[in-house]
């Protein structure tokens, strides 16, 4: 599948933000543990998030997607054992490990699969369950994990990992004891899995700073939730409003949690007005070079935006450098966007970005999500018609991407 765009449409409106992927993803493994049934509301409709219910369904879960509610009950919960096959559709499937060894005291998954951004290893997932106790095996691509009973105890990552701290958490909300995890990542959908986890009767406390402090209860009852809107999502919008030099209005949107992008929007010279529950984005005549944007862990400037934050400053006047410290290897889009005349220079995990007046559409392959999203901002200010192929990535994290552009004024369209 494709997208064709037909560049130079300015994006006016209002646009409401869905629920977070990386809320749902862990969240929907998280109904695995309390043995009922778990609604949830603001749930994105994502290849990501379909891939993770038919996983449930394998498991013996009964799921209802129903407008943007999920309904999961977990009772029927029969097997222990993710194929390969299913492991492979996304990188988010690690999280089963430490639900279903918390559930079953045994599972057998393979190694995950996901977005091609470099080397993404499990290590830390391993290491942490291993300190909880668990016994875990690893042969012919298979990881089969085993124990008695998962007990609490004090684990400091090495590196504050989103993944590894809710594969923690989930393996723990029902160990003997108490957990404390040091060095916690701080991202904001760490938080929502501690509420929701809480909601259905957890003890957790800390989450959102680096220590998080997890008791262990007997046992999780039903619960009904709301999903945190996307940040990326939010923050994907605004840089295709302020590219197209339109003026979008995001509701539904937590300004702290995009609160890094907006300082860097500024500094480019873009106004952003905040209320309780919108963000709106005035257009400016040409957004001015940044510094310096170095990708952190939240509340650091988010590699999920990285991608996107240099197609604004494509075209940007001046010279911009990008440092992105999470993932090796990240800025693969970047041979696209020269493509469509960008003068971008990579060495390793720096991009120099030297600003041009104007980029031109041509054809261009979307490698990875945000990449992806990336080209198909880049071809909404670009002069002429873009086609972004394997579009399939970017419906791994977008729900209804071309819809909401198109309704905000984009002139884009899918195509086999
Ligand atoms: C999550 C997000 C992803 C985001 C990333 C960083 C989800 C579903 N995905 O991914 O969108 O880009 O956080 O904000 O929430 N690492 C190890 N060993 C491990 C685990 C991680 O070395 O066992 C390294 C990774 O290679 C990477 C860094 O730690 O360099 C951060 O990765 P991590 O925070 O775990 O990202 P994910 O949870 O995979």
């Amino acid at each position: 599948m494709k997208y064709r765009i037909n560049g130079g449409n300015k994006l006016n409106g209002e646009i409401r933000i869905g629920g977070a992927k990386n809320s749902v993803l862990p969240i929907l493994a998280a109904t695995l543990l309390n043995k009922g049934t778990s609604v949830l509301h603001d749930c994105p409709k994502l290849k990501d998030v379909f891939s993770m219910i038919e996983i449930l369904k394998h498991l013996g879960c009964a799921v209802e997607f129903s407008g943007s509610d999920i309904i999961v009950d977990s009772s029927g919960v029969i097997d222990y054992h993710i194929p390969d096959k299913l492991m492979r559709t996304m990188r988010s499937s690690i999280f089963l490990m430490g639900a279903l060894v918390s559930r079953n005291n045994i599972a057998q998954i393979s190694f995950p699969g996901g977005c091609d951004i470099g080397h993404r290893p499990i290590d830390l997932h391993l290491k942490s369950l291993r300190k909880l106790g668990i016994n875990i095996k690893e042969s012919f691509g298979y990881i089969h994990c085993k124990c008695t009973k998962i007990k609490g105890c004090e684990i400091h990552l090495d590196i504050p990992s989103v993944g590894a701290t809710e594969n923690i958490m989930l393996a723990v909300s029902m160990a003997d004891g108490t957990t404390i995890i040091g060095n916690a990542a701080k991202e904001p959908e760490i938080e929502d899995l501690q509420n929701f986890l809480n909601s259905m009767g957890a003890q957790i406390t800390g989450a959102g700073t680096n220590t998080i402090i997890i008791k262990g209860v007997k046992e999780l009852h039903d619960t009904e939730y709301t999903i945190i809107p996307d940040r990326i999502v939010a923050g994907t919008y605004l840089i295709a409003s302020a590219i197209t030099k339109g003026d979008v209005v995001l509701t539904n949107v937590v300004k702290k949690h995009i609160e890094s992008l907006i300082s860097k929007m500024s500094e480019s010279g873009f106004k952003i007005v905040t209320g309780n529950d919108f963000i709106r984005i005035e257009p400016c005549v040409r957004p001015r070079a940044v510094d310096m944007i170095i990708t952190l862990p939240y509340p650091g400037f988010p590699t999920d935006l990285q991608a996107q934050m240099v197609s604004l400053l494509s075209t940007a006047d001046g010279t911009s450098i990008v440092t992105e410290t999470i993932f090796d290897n990240r800025f693969k889009y970047t041979e696209e966007l020269v493509r469509m005349g960008a003068d971008i220079k990579v060495d390793g995990r720096i991009a120099v970005i030297k600003g041009v007046e104007n980029l031109t559409g041509t054809s261009v392959v979307a490698r990875d999500l945000r990449g992806g999203a990336a080209l198909v901002l880049a071809g909404l200010g670009a002069i002429g018609t873009t086609i972004v192929e394997d579009i399939e990535h970017i419906d791994r994290g977008y729900d209804k991407f071309d819809e909401n552009l198109k309704n905000l004024g984009a002139d884009i369209e899918r195509i086999m």
